[in-house]
């Protein structure tokens, strides 16, 4: 499975990509307006420090708005993905920038039948948002089993990136259920390599090394 860092913080993509083990990254107008900073440059930096797709989203509402912010996002470097709402002019605009070569990622996914309509409008990607319907009582990874379902009995080939992950449990579960990528928060990435027992039995290997006076 993919791992993509969900943040448009900077400093912080530059510190988890050096692990080598990120391989692309999501922004949304809530995390470039977070980070501070104006949203062209960002978009240049993490583009720099990511060889992975990053995914830039439009907040036009219309077809010609999201092609014409499409166009843009993409004149920043070549690996941006434009992510688009689920919306029918998003999918709309996800048909046009498909045709026209762009990588695209269709987001704010909460029904299986949304991520159908994303497929057969060539989405490269589709955002369920598993920890909002979480959120709302809802069962979140249910969806992404059945997206997966769907997606295999018919071929289509968008991807599946679990988003609105929440904790090191929804990597494992979005993983089992066959997720192509899944986007997580920098804290949640640090987390995924964590576990006491790994702690402690680093400490006593350490300490009987030490008490041999061996050395490598
Ligand atoms: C993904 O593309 C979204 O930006 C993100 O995962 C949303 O997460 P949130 O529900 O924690 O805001």
């Amino acid at each position: 499975m993919q791992i993509f860092i969900d943040s448009a913080d900077t400093d912080e993509l530059k510190a988890l990509a050096a692990t080598g083990l990120v391989d692309g990254v999501t922004t949304n107008p809530s995390l470039i307006a977070k980070s501070g900073r104006p949203i062209f440059p960002t978009l240049k930096t993490i583009c720099e420090t990511v060889s992975g797709p990053v995914s830039a989203e439009s907040v036009a509402l219309d077809h010609d708005g999201m092609v014409a912010e499409g166009r843009k996002l993409m004149a920043v470097a070549p690996n941006i993905v434009v992510k688009l709402p689920l919306t029918m002019e998003g999918l709309k605009a996800c048909k046009t920038l498909t045709e026209e070569g762009a990588k695209t990622n269709v987001t704010l996914c909460f029904s299986a039948v949304q991520a159908l309509m994303a497929a057969k409008a060539g989405a490269t990607y589709i955002s369920p948002f598993l920890g909002r319907l979480d959120d709302g009582g809802q069962d979140g990874m249910e969806l992404i089993r059945e997206i997966r379902a769907i997606y295999d009995n018919y071929g289509y080939e968008t991807q599946v990136l679990s988003a609105s992950i929440r904790t090191v449990g929804h990597v494992r579960d979005a993983a089992l259920a066959g997720s192509d990528c899944a986007t997580i928060p920098p804290n949640i990435f640090r987390a995924l390599y964590k576990h006491a027992l790994t702690d402690l039995g680093l400490e006593a290997f350490l300490k009987d090394w030490k008490a041999s006076g061996q050395e490598i």
